[in-house]
C-alpha cells in the first residue's frame, strides 16, 4: 500500500478534480513520493465517461495528457480508502462531510485552496469552469496548480 493516499473530489469528476489529479501525480512523482493519487465526484451523472474536453485541453497547453481520465462517484465506503478527501470548493467539502460515514472519516475532508499560501481569505473556491470558455478552465488549473505545489509542501511523506 502507498504511504499516503488522496482522493480530489469535485461535483461532476470530469474538470477540476481530474486537473488536480494529474497535476498532483506529476507533482509526487517528480518529488519522489509513494503517494496515491486518485479523483471522484459527489454526483453520479459522468460516471465512466473520460474527462470534459476543454479540461484536457486546457492540460495539454501546460504539457499535461488529462486522456486517460475515467470518472467516478465518491460513496461514503471509499473514505476508509484514503488519508486525505480534498473538495475542489465549498460545497464539495459540505457534501463529503454530511456523506461520511462517521466523524474520523468526516475529519479527512480539508479544501484545496487552504493549501495555497496565497489564497485570499474571502476566496477559497475552485470555480466550476463546466460550460464556461477556456479562461475559466485556465483559470481553474492555475489556482488547482497553485494550491497543490502547496498540498506537495504539507504531506506526512518523506522519500
Ligand atoms: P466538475 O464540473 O465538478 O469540475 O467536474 C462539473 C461537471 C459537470 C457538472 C457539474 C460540474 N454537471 O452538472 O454535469
Amino acid at each position: 500500500m502507498p504511504s499516503y493516499r488522496i482522493c480530489f473530489v469535485c461535483l461532476g469528476n470530469i474538470c477540476r478534480s481530474p486537473m488536480a489529479d494529474v497535476v498532483m501525480r506529476q507533482l509526487v512523482s517528480t518529488a519522489g513520493l509513494d503517494v496515491q493519487v486518485d479523483s471522484a465526484g459527489t454526483g453520479s451523472w459522468h460516471i465512466g465517461r473520460g474527462a470534459n474536453p476543454p479540461a484536457v485541453q486546457a492540460l495539454g497547453r501546460r504539457g499535461y495528457d488529462g486522456s486517460t481520465h475515467v470518472a467516478r462517484q465518491f460513496g461514503p465506503g471509499d473514505f476508509a480508502d484514503y488519508d486525505l478527501v480534498i473538495g475542489l470548493d465549498r460545497s464539495n467539502v459540505a457534501d463529503l462531510r454530511l456523506l461520511a460515514p462517521d466523524d474520523e472519516q468526516a475529519a479527512k475532508v480539508v479544501l484545496l485552496r487552504d493549501f495555497d499560501p496565497d489564497a485570499a481569505a474571502g476566496d477559497r473556491d475552485v470555480p466550476d469552469p463546466y460550460g464556461g470558455p477556456d479562461d475559466d478552465f485556465d483559470h481553474a488549473l492555475d489556482l488547482v496548480t497553485a494550491a497543490c505545489k502547496g498540498l506537495l509542501n504539507r504531506l506526512p511523506v518523506r522519500r
